[in-house]
């Protein structure tokens, strides 16, 4: 009979099922260790009254992120963690948790604390109370503080980082470089599946990639300085937030992988051409040497191009380095027995030498794209 009785309490005990939060606050992080409850403890003073959860979206910092989010999670059920492994990116970070959550309006903030939480609050009233508006973007500038403390180049830059953005968005985002906002989870739907997923710039993504125009409101804030940790947003930053923009352009005709390929190809010719000089100029090597030399620097010289710019979010770091390496130069040899097998064809049929040579060059630029994509920066 005991054993009978403790299984009835037991179930007595067990807790309602409680309904699902309202808003999903989506944190990506990388090496925010120190900044995981500090951003907890801010969201719930911010988001007190709210049926809130907060995921943080972790690409196996090695700092031991996911594990600090999971240690806090265990107490606190409004705190959730998704870890991806093998990936970088603060855009597809989002986008999946996007996709663990089930919320009715959703929020992406910076987990460095740099972003205002406090807006959050107004941001999901403004939501609620007018069912035409879409999205509530925090913004860093209204039109003087954009000023403030930048040198004029950077403003410039930002100017124009802006304004091509509009171009291509047809929005009059003040900040579309924001990555503090909160939507309505029709507006992720919507965007989901054609989001580029390129480099940090989500809310440019998610505009450029919606079926239909997106309403939105803007908050002012002020970014506020980092306390733990360092910015992981480097140099190429700028370069990644334009090949999204040439993806979300451009990218409708011709692939912007492809385009990349094709111009880390030509920087190859340019490569070539100076090393054989050098050669031929500087050292007593033959020819044929100094030809094979030249080959092989350009060869090499594209591999890292690539890597570092063309297949930046799939990057080979470390000792991955050799075998992509190997794969890469096997690839392309291959390439170049097909496109001399081809252009000769094409000249034997034609006796153009100038199109035989492109037709041959461009075969085997769409191979050693095809065959690299496969064995070098292959899908993980
Ligand atoms: N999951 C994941 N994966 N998170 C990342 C990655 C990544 O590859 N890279 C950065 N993060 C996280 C950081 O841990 C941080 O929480 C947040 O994304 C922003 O990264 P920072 O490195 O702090 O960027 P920032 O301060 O230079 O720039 C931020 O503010 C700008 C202005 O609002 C970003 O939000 C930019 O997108 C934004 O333009
Ligand atoms: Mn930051």
């Amino acid at each position: 009979m005991q054993p009978d009785v403790t299984e009835a309490r037991r179930i007595e005990a067990a807790p309602a099922i409680a309904k699902g939060p309202d808003l999903t606050v989506i944190a990506p992080t990388f090496n925010e260790r120190e900044n995981v409850e500090p951003l907890i403890a801010k969201l719930a003073a911010a988001l007190d009254g709210v049926h809130w959860e907060v995921i943080f979206v972790d690409d196996d910092s090695h700092d031991g992120t996911a594990a600090r989010v999971r240690e806090v999670a265990r107490r606190d059920s409004r705190v959730r963690c998704v870890q991806r492994l093998g990936r970088r990116g603060l855009t597809s970070a989002c986008a999946e948790a996007v996709l663990a959550s089930s919320a009715s309006y959703v929020a992406i903030i910076d987990a460095d604390l740099q972003h205002d939480e406090t807006l959050l609050p107004r941001m999901l009233e403004l939501l609620r109370r007018e069912p035409e508006t879409d999205v509530v973007i925090g913004s860093r500038y209204t039109e003087k503080s954009l000023s403030e403390g930048f040198t004029r180049v950077r403003q410039a830059m930002s100017y124009i980082a802006t304004r091509l953005a509009q171009t291509i968005l047809r929005a009059k985002l003040s900040d579309p470089v924001s990555g503090f906002f909160m939507a309505k989870r029709e507006v992720f739907e919507g965007s989901i599946r054609s989001l580029s997923g390129i480099g940090n710039k989500i809310l440019v993504d998610v505009f450029a990639s919606s079926p239909r125009p997106l309403k939105f409101k803007e908050l002012a804030y002020q970014f506020k300085a980092r306390l733990h940790g360092e910015s992981k947003l480097d140099t190429l930053t700028v370069w990644e937030y334009l090949v999204l923009l040439a993806d979300k352009s451009l990218g409708r005709i011709v692939p912007v992988r492809f385009l990349l390929f094709s111009l880390v190809g030509f920087s190859g010719v340019l490569v070539h051409l100076g090393v054989l000089r050098a050669a031929l100029v500087a050292t007593p090597l033959s020819f044929a040497t100094s030809q094979a030399l030249a080959t092989l620097v350009a060869a090499v010289s594209n591999f890292f191009l690539n890597n570092w710019l063309t297949y930046r979010d799939k990057r080979l770091t470390g000792w991955q380095v050799i075998p992509g390496l190997i794969t890469f130069l096997l690839a392309c040899s291959v390439g170049a027995v097909v496109n001399v097998a081809f252009a000769e064809t094409v000249f034997e049929l034609t006796e153009l030498w100038w199109l035989a040579g492109i037709a041959g060059a461009a075969v085997s630029a769409v191979l050693n794209y095809a065959t690299t994509s496969i064995f070098t920066w292959r899908k993980r």
